[in-house]
């Protein structure tokens, strides 16, 4: 921990590949996500304006655990003038729409900040397909890499109850997608389609937080970080890659692991 980071009290603990770090409640886990997020783009940025002043690429999380984690770090001094930040997944929604992960984050951290903010072009004559492949070219203009491709410095994450992460859901063709960094993918007839980074892209990441909270996610999270099954649940398969993952969570999501 940097000197700048909050000491927020946190249990932490290595799980085979995983680093687990594990808050009393879900307002300590949205306090020590924010002081972590704080304190790895402080230092990313500094490190990237002496280098000549490329922008963090910083993929931001949907859905509803995040949003405390955003208002903690909307009270906080970031520089946000030097994070290109997007969304690690998307529902394919006009940004009005009160499903829209981009309008949530820009409206619970984003706007008004001063950061790059790249959000998935939805148009109503233009197909999931389209948009994503059009937000996929967007994004690898916008972050560095090198010949093995795109390299995001840090993605954040949920996970659904049932180990879904990103939009990458159980037995989803996205799963096995190895020669794109984004796409679309139709997760149900009755529900928008998505758009969300693959797992290349996630393994390309410099670090990876999930945030998981609640009595909800404990059995999905335990079947994530010590598996029972013969099938890796979608948010285990984030550890598969080269990027190291911490798993952000509170006691009541960690409630079925066995902690040492
Ligand atoms: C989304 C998210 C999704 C989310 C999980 C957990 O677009 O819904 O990206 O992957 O992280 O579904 O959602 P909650 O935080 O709302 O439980």
């Amino acid at each position: 921990m940097d000197g700048t980071q909050q000491q927020i009290t946190q249990h932490r603990v290595r799980i085979g590949r995983a680093d687990v770090r594990v808050f009393e409640d879900g307002a300590t886990l949205a306090a020590g996500a924010a002081s972590m997020i704080a304190s790895f783009i402080r230092r990313e940025v500094t490190k990237a304006r002496a280098a000549g002043g490329r922008l963090v690429s910083v993929a931001m999380a949907g859905g509803s655990t995040p949003v405390a984690t955003y208002r903690h770090l909307a009270t906080m001094d970031i520089p946000w003038s030097g994070v290109c930040a997007w969304v690690g997944d998307e529902r394919y929604v006009p940004l009005d729409d009160e499903d829209s992960n981009g309008a949530m984050i820009g409206r619970s951290l984003l706007d008004g900040t001063g950061a790059r903010f790249l959000q998935v072009p939805w148009a109503d004559d233009r197909s999931a397909p389209d948009a994503a492949a059009l937000y996929e070219a967007e994004l690898l203009a916008s972050m560095g890499g090198d010949a093995r491709g795109p390299r995001p410095d840090l993605i954040l994450a949920g996970m659904g109850g049932d180990g879904h992460t990103l939009s990458l859901f159980p037995g989803s063709d996205a799963l096995d997608i190895t020669d794109r960094w984004y796409i679309a993918t139709e997760v149900s007839a009755a529900q928008p389609w998505r758009l969300t980074a693959t797992y290349p892209l996630a393994y390309r990441a410099a670090a990876v937080y999930v945030l998981v909270s609640g009595e909800s996610k404990a059995p999905a999270l335990a079947e994530v970080l010590q598996p029972t099954g013969d099938h890796p649940l979608p948010a285990r398969r984030l550890m598969e890659g080269g990027a190291p993952v911490s798993w952000l969570v509170d006691r009541a999501a960690a409630a079925g692991l066995d902690l040492p």
